[in-house]
């Protein structure tokens, strides 16, 4: 069947997998295409064993795979017959040069846009879906137009699924935001953007805006999101130490209308590979424009984030009598958030790097983020098991440390661990998703975030 265009995918990681399985799932018209340089990855995608955990994933792709989407290494390929190029290839943070630990590094795309322009002799549309810096699209204007032999036109279409959710958010997004240049040729390509999407999205949700606001909106988002994280992570040190109930601030400041109840639950930080880098290469970029009052407001939610998370540590200390030298600690999920076994920022590496310099031995225990946790935390020094079933990891523990809010850990039998476990037992859920009451019945000492603790030992005079 000759198919009505052709889609090309640079990049099959967490966000060109999913978002290309769910165009071909939608728009069998489309020979969709996803090249990646990693052949590991490719062959995984053409495997039953995906290479990324994700609910409703593999339907997804089992019912597009081999009829209209395809996985393949073959970049330069790819590029000679689509019509339009996503990119969403890896933008880490910069560890070297000028705006380390900053500014986003883009080699990898900089080498995508010259593969581009190289091997293309028909026009074409490039899609940002990568999180850039503001005027990245300029940048890859310029290399793409220097002595090319066709025209490109270039457009910003941030990505904003959450990992776990992805297909969901996909399938139903609250917007698609397509940034383009108001040029004739811009608008054009925009609107062959918009008719992608609206084979499925209804259209007032499919926004269109300048390059610029595009970009810049994606960076935002993820910043009011995290600020909302850190802001109640914040609050949550004050309730400990006011002896306030954080899950009943949030809920009453969130049932404003105008705040909103979603992204309010207290944690022992948050993670992943957005928000953190996101935010720095804002301020970054404040900084270059020297906003540096703009630039300190929003560090400052990446510094309580790193508060948060040194906290949850010291909490720990302090409440097992200030030494956890040889203590057996469980860690309960290593993921940066339940439904993924994506370890990318996750707050669990961190609290772990630590718990090993206070000597204490780990076992770690999580339903899909075990191999990754095992790469996080390769070269560490300290005493560290991994163990897949949460029975076994948690017995003959001091304390067990909740760090991913999985389901799974709220239906356990606690009253079995209980009892396997060195005594005094002690629960740190952070993530407040457990029964705190009903643990301390049983004879936990428990130490939820922003909440008083529930102990079995005598207030101190
Ligand atoms: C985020 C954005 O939500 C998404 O729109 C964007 O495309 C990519 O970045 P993601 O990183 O997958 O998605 O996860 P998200 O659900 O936003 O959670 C981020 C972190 O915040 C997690 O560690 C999560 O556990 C934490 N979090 C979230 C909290 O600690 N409390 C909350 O109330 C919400
Ligand atoms: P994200 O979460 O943004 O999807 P990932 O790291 O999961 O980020 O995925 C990015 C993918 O891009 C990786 O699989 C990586 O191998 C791939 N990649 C990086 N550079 C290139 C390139 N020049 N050509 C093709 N694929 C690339």
């Amino acid at each position: 069947m000759a198919f009505q265009k052709h889609i090309l995918c640079i990049g099959a990681g967490y966000v060109g997998g999913p978002t290309m399985a769910m165009i071909a799932l939608k728009c069998p018209q489309y020979k969709v295409t996803v090249v990646d340089i990693n052949p590991r990855r490719i062959a995984e995608w053409n495997s039953d064993l995906l290479p990324i955990y994700e609910p409703g994933l593999d339907d997804v792709v089992k019912t597009a795979r081999g009829r209209n989407l395809f996985f393949n290494t073959d970049v330069e390929k790819g590029i000679q017959e689509a019509d339009i190029i996503f990119v969403s290839v890896n933008t880490p943070t910069k560890t070297f040069g000028a705006g380390a630990g900053m500014a986003a590094d883009l080699q990898y795309w900089e080498k995508t846009a010259r593969q581009i322009r190289e091997n293309s002799d028909s026009p074409k549309i490039i899609v940002e879906k990568s999180t850039l810096p503001v005027k990245t699209a300029l940048a890859m204007e310029r290399i793409l137009t220097s002595d090319s032999k066709v025209p490109f036109e270039v457009l910003s279409n941030p990505e904003f699924l959450a990992e776990g959710t992805a297909i969901r958010d996909l399938e139903n997004p609250d917007r698609v935001l397509i940034g383009s240049r108001e040029t004739e040729s811009g608008l054009k390509a925009r609107a062959e953007l918009v008719a992608v999407y609206a084979n499925w999205v209804p259209k007032e949700k499919i926004i269109t805006t300048n390059t610029w606001s595009s970009e810049l909106s994606k960076l935002v988002s993820n910043a009011f999101l995290a600020q909302r994280v850190s802001s109640i992570n914040a609050i949550s040190a004050l309730c400990e130490r006011a002896e306030a109930n954080v899950s009943e601030v949030s809920r009453a400041v969130g049932m404003d209308s105008r705040v909103g109840s979603k992204f309010l639950n207290a944690s022992v930080g948050f993670g992943g590979s957005c928000f953190k880098k996101d935010i720095l290469n804002m301020v970054y970029l404040c900084r270059f424009y020297g906003l540096s009052e703009v630039a300190d407001y929003w560090e400052g939610v990446v510094k309580i984030n790193e508060y948060q998370k040194e906290r949850f540590v010291m909490n720990m200390l302090q409440a097992m009598f200030n030494t956890l030298a040889g203590k057996k600690i469980c860690l309960f999920g290593f993921a940066f958030k339940a439904d993924t076994g994506d370890t990318r920022e996750s707050p669990a590496i961190f609290i772990a790097k630590r718990l090993c310099e206070e000597r204490a031995h780990l076992m770690i225990t999580d339903p899909k983020a075990l191999d990754n946790a095992k790469t996080d935390l390769k070269g560490v020094v300290g005493d560290i098991e991994y163990v897949a079933d949460p029975y076994t990891a948690a017995s003959g523990c001091d304390a067990i440390a909740v760090m991913t809010e999985w389901k799974l850990y709220k239906e356990l039998d606690y009253q079995k661990i209980y009892h396997s476990m060195v005594k005094p037992a002690f629960i740190f859920d952070g993530r407040n998703i457990l029964n705190h009451q009903t643990l301390f019945d049983m004879g936990f000492n428990v130490f939820p975030i922003g909440k008083p603790p529930l102990t079995h030992f005598k207030r101190e005079s």
